[in-house]
């Protein structure tokens, strides 16, 4: 697939590392499926879309940082839609998400509210500066938030959120974040593991299932292709929130 050349129409600040970039085209993504960025001359990275027409980037290293700084026409290379995005099932949802994990949450339930399912989002950052989409997830139904320094909302890791809500009462939960975030939720959630869509992040080279470098321990699931979204279920016995594959192949610790 050839990189489409798209120009940023519209830049805005989320929060002081993270901004939203609306481009020119609508390439009808599903929530949850992620793009190939050819950010010109320093590297291609994948990024979920936050909407239809909208990336949102949080500045973490070289290529992130280029992204970050662009601003309003100038254009940037696009592979995608790729991957299998998150699927809408059942008429009450709940969405659990961290820091820049909560973009693709914020475009799912937009997308559930117009199929009119009932949505509850839990939403944690780690602290208010750092709260990104409150009117969005707020303008879908009851949200929890919670931060690690307790500015706002609830103090404490996401989990915390947990006890307000009863996980049997939603027909489906759909999960992204940090690594060690999500491995909390889902190992707490573990009886629930069958309704939890996770969409889940590792070092992605090629994006077309080719190379082997996202590859899941040990079924060797392909992150790429047959994610980023999979079955909660699936990563239970996984090398999921205990050791990741960088650059190299080597294994690394899992962040966040
Ligand atoms: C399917 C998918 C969807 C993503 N969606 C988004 C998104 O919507 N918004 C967003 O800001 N980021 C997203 N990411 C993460 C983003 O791709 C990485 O942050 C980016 O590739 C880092 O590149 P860099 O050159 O800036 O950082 P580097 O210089 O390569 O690395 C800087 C730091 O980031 C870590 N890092 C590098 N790549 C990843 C990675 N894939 N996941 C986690 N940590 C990494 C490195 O270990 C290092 O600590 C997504 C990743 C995947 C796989
Ligand atoms: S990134 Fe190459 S197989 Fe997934």
């Amino acid at each position: 697939m050839r990189p489409l050349d798209c120009v940023i129409q519209e830049v805005r600040s989320e929060a002081p590392k993270i901004r939203t970039l609306r481009l020119d085209r609508e390439i009808d993504p599903a929530p949850g499926q992620y793009a190939m960025i050819w950010v010109r001359g320093v590297d291609e990275i994948p990024m979920s879309f936050s909407g239809p027409d909208t990336i949102t980037v949080q500045e973490v290293g070289i290529a992130t940082q280029a992204l970050f700084s662009l601003g309003a026409g100038s254009s940037i290379g696009l592979r995608g839609p790729l991957g299998r995005g998150f699927v809408l099932r059942g008429d009450r949802i709940l969405l659990i998400g961290g820091g820049v994990g909560t973009a693709p949450l914020a475009f799912l339930g937009e997308q559930a509210r117009r199929s009119g399912a009932e949505v509850t989002s839990l939403v944690g950052f780690r602290s208010s500066e750092e709260i990104i989409f409150e009117t969005r997830f707020e303008a879908l139904g009851d949200t929890i938030i919670t931060t690690d320094d307790g500015s706002v909302g609830i103090r404490g890791r996401v989990a915390e959120g947990l006890k307000q809500l009863d996980l049997s009462e939603y027909s489906q939960i759909y999960l992204c974040g940090p690594e060690l975030m999500m491995w909390d939720i889902i190992s707490r959630a573990r009886l629930h593991s069958g309704k939890i869509q996770a969409c889940i992040n590792r070092y992605f080279k090629c994006a077309v299932g080719v190379c082997g470098s996202c590859c899941l321990d040990p079924e060797g699931l392909r992150v790429c292709v047959e994610g980023p979204v999979v079955s909660a279920d699936r990563l239970l016995e996984s090398e999921f929130g205990r050791y990741r594959r960088g650059p190299t192949g080597g294994r690394g610790p899992c962040r966040g």
